[in-house]
């Protein structure tokens, strides 16, 4: 049985100016401890669909089974990670920030520390433990998100763009530490992008959506050996593939 099944999902919301379909008919399965990037163009349903994964939305149709089970809410068996910097809780330390979630599970100060001090050295940030968020870089901030996400050790992690708003050597340091975190911990992600190279480098598998109102158009799953080499010709080529799907390459889509 696969860990995750989106069955012919749908949403839409209701504005004054009417309904707008958010993600309309979207459906894959998903194994445990794989790397699924979701790409689309801008407005196509990415976050509607990972907001639902996560419970944060309901969807209008259609429903989303973990291990088996249907999502009703949010639970503390996802882990989410979001573009945006202020996600931490500025009045709380690094540390203070990772130990939260266990925190909320009862675990007492002592575990949730040595818990929270281990999951800042699997994203390299033990020196930083007891900085606040607003005297470390965006990258670091993006780092104690990843740590808090996993700190309570959920069956999946779901991360929207975590690393959109770093510039570009920043951000490819990131996709290389979370490529070894994903090593390390085996867990399951779902990984929303707008950067084909990127979801090349991290994905097992790549579901590339529909304009909007958007839907699943293909599925492609990337095998090349990891590490992976951005340059390499074989990358180069998945690169032109996706954008092929996504009407962007210089050769007619497929
Ligand atoms: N809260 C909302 N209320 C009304 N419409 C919304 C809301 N959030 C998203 N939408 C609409 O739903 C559609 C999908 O939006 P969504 O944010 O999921 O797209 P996305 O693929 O994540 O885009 P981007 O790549 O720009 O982040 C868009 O047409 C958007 O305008
Ligand atoms: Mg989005």
């Amino acid at each position: 049985m696969p860990l995750i099944e989106v069955k012919d999902v749908s949403l839409a919301y209701d504005t004054p100016a009417g309904r707008v379909q958010g993600v309309l008919g979207a459906t894959f399965n998903m194994e445990e401890s794989e790397f699924l990037c979701l790409v689309g163009p801008s407005g196509c349903g990415k976050s509607t669909l990972l907001n639902i994964i996560a419970g944060f939305l309901t969807p209008t149709g259609g429903e989303i089974l973990i291990g088996g089970k249907k999502v009703s809410g949010h639970g503390m068996d996802r882990g989410v990670v979001f573009q945006d910097f202020a996600q931490l809780f500025p009045w709380r330390t690094a540390l203070g920030n990772v130990a939260f979630g266990l925190e909320m599970k009862g675990i007492g100060k002592e575990e949730r520390e040595e818990i929270a001090l281990q999951q800042l050295k699997l994203v390299k940030l033990e020196k930083f433990a007891n900085s606040y968020p607003h005297h470390l870089s965006g990258g670091m901030q993006q780092r104690v998100a990843i740590a808090r996400a996993l700190a309570y050790n959920p069956a999946v992690l779901l991360m929207d763009e975590p690393f959109a708003a770093l510039d570009a050597m920043t951000r490819d340091d990131m996709q290389r530490l979370l490529a070894d975190v994903w090593k390390t911990t085996g867990k399951t992600i779902i990984y929303v992008t707008h950067n084909v190279a990127e979801a090349v480098y991290l994905a097992d598998r790549v579901i590339v959506m529909t304009p909007h109102p958007g839907t699943v158009k293909a599925e492609i799953p990337i095998t090349l050996p990891r590490p992976r080499d951005p340059l390499s010709v074989e990358f180069l080529d998945h690169q032109k593939q996706l954008l092929n799907y996504l009407g962007q390459g210089t050769s007619k889509a497929a």
